[in-house]
């Protein structure tokens, strides 16, 4: 599929490394709204309000594929809004994330 019919939606996250292992945790982003790229829905306060666990914890990405997809850029790219080389795409609208160790 095109990238010119899709939607790229990026949060930053605010991640957390706390000495906790074993207590992997898979996030509903967005909770019940899921990841929309609804404007109404205050992704940032979301993962504000949350600490994960890195290399430990998932993000659970429920999005319409039709119109969606994920991709997984470095941070450079992601300041300069650049999908040419992502690390990683998601398309079938359930995506299960790990939360990597960088
Ligand atoms: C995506 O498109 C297919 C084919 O048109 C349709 O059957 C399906 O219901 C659509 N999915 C959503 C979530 O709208
Ligand atoms: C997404 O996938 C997970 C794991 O397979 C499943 O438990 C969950 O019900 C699915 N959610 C939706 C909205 O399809």
């Amino acid at each position: 599929m095109g990238f010119n019919r899709k939607f790229l939606f990026s949060i930053v996250l605010l991640v957390v490394a706390v000495p906790l292992m074993g207590n992997a945790f898979v996030w509903n982003v967005g909770d019940a709204a899921g990841w929309s790229g609804q404007a109404q829905f205050d992704y940032d306060n979301w993962a504000g309000r949350r600490t994960f666990l890195v290399g430990d914890d998932s993000l659970r990405l429920v999005y319409d594929p039709n119109t969606t997809n994920v991709m997984e850029v470095s941070y450079c790219d992601f300041k300069s809004c650049n999908p040419s080389s992502p690390l990683a795409t998601y398309n079938t609208g359930n995506d299960t994330v790990p939360i990597p160790l960088f």
